[in-house]
């Protein structure tokens, strides 16, 4: 056996940790497996993301009840980790509670949290999807709440639907003025009038419905909330303040109609991109993908990301962020479980790039790849 390379690889590895060279973290590739935490617990994180902050990777995501009848959510979980394979859990960072009335009282439904750091006030700032208890998914709120530490405690500062009394920025002022007759749902005439920007023009003074959504922080700094409004029918991106807790009343709509849930939005070499999902409750659909040379649009849709083996049901999971970890991306997805939503599997697949620049991955499923 030739043992020089062998030799010559643990030299490397020897001066590289002598020389203090900090090694890199790479993404695990998880493919709906049970994903167990320092107490071999399954990850209760969903619907979450990543964040990195001086070396440490802070894994934020909705806590979810087990099956056990009663159970409710207890708010948003964080697991730590330094080479994203080992977490910790870091146990509850926003906590709903037991006050009665209160907006985070047990049994308000906590979706999609997202955390950034803000440089401008040195805050972490956490979104989320909100909805108020015993109100189903009506109040269709964006929450906000800020802590001073990556863990927590995280405290809330607004739970609100969103842009009140701002007409997005891509709409002609004259639809949403109309007075529009009462049109069955899913008629030609309906979906036109969607399109046209009948619920914009419902919600203008009460704010724009959100509910799924993500936060995108630009290369300047600037960060945008992307939310699924007008009853799921139509996606915005907003723009938020350098404080990232307001919105500025800078916002567009997209696919007037398109019926697109899960935002993930990322952005490689210069173009932005972003992967969705249709509206099918906790079940699978197709994942969408867009692009657009500027934040505000235009957006144009392209065919589905995904490739190969269950592509057509997004591998079974839903997407839920795209990681950038030094310029390589990952799918992050929910293969949800509506009986036990503890129990929904995660899915982190590599983002690959396909000879004219576009985003594509590849199934788990097919054994020859991956
Ligand atoms: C789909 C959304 O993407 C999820 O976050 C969750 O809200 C489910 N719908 C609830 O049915």
């Amino acid at each position: 056996m030739n043992i020089k390379p062998i030799i010559t690889l643990c030299l490397i590895a020897l001066m590289t940790s002598a020389c203090g060279v900090k090694e890199t973290a790479t993404m695990p590739l998880i493919k709906g497996e049970t994903f167990a935490d320092d107490e071999g617990n399954h990850i209760n994180a969903h619907g979450g993301m990543i964040m990195e902050k001086d070396g440490t990777y802070y894994w934020y995501g909705e806590n979810r009840p087990d099956s056990t009848p009663g159970n409710r959510q207890l708010g948003v979980a964080c697991y730590t980790s330094t080479d994203l394979r080992n977490w910790k859990n870091r146990g509850i960072v926003l906590p709903t509670n037991e006050t009665e009335g209160d907006l985070l009282e047990k049994g308000c439904i906590v979706e999609r949290p997202k955390v950034v750091f803000c440089p401008a006030t040195g805050k972490y700032v956490m979104w989320f999807h909100h909805e108020l208890k015993g109100l189903g998914y009506g109040a269709a709120h964006a929450a906000v709440a800020t802590a001073d530490n990556p863990l927590g405690p995280f405290e809330l500062i607004r739970s609100a639907r969103v842009n009140q009394g701002v007409a997005p920025m891509n709409i002609d002022p004259d639809n949403l003025e109309l007075d529009w007759p009462d049109l069955d749902w899913w008629t030609p005439d309906w979906r036109n009038a969607v399109e046209m920007g009948m619920m914009t023009g419902r919600d203008l003074e009460d704010g724009q419905m959100s509910r799924d959504m993500t936060i995108f922080v630009d290369d300047d700094g600037k960060a945008y909330h992307v939310y699924s409004s007008e009853e799921n029918l139509t996606l915005h991106i907003a723009e938020l303040d350098s404080t990232y807790t307001n919105h500025t009343g800078r916002y567009v709509r997209l696919f007037p109609g398109g019926h697109n849930e899960a935002p993930a939005m990322f952005k490689h070499d210069g173009t932005y991109w972003m992967i969705t999902s249709g509206c099918t409750g906790w079940a699978p659909n197709e994942a969408r993908l867009m692009r657009a040379d500027s934040i505000f649009g235009p957006w144009e849709q392209l065919p589905n990301p995904c490739r190969g083996e269950k592509s057509e049901l997004t591998y079974l999971g839903q997407s839920t962020y795209v990681m950038n970890l030094d310029g390589n991306y990952t799918f992050m997805a929910d293969i949800w479980n509506p009986k036990n939503l503890a129990d929904s599997r995660h899915l982190w697949l590599p983002v690959r790039f396909d000879e004219n620049g576009t985003p594509f991955i590849e199934s788990p499923y097919d054994t020859n790849k991956q």
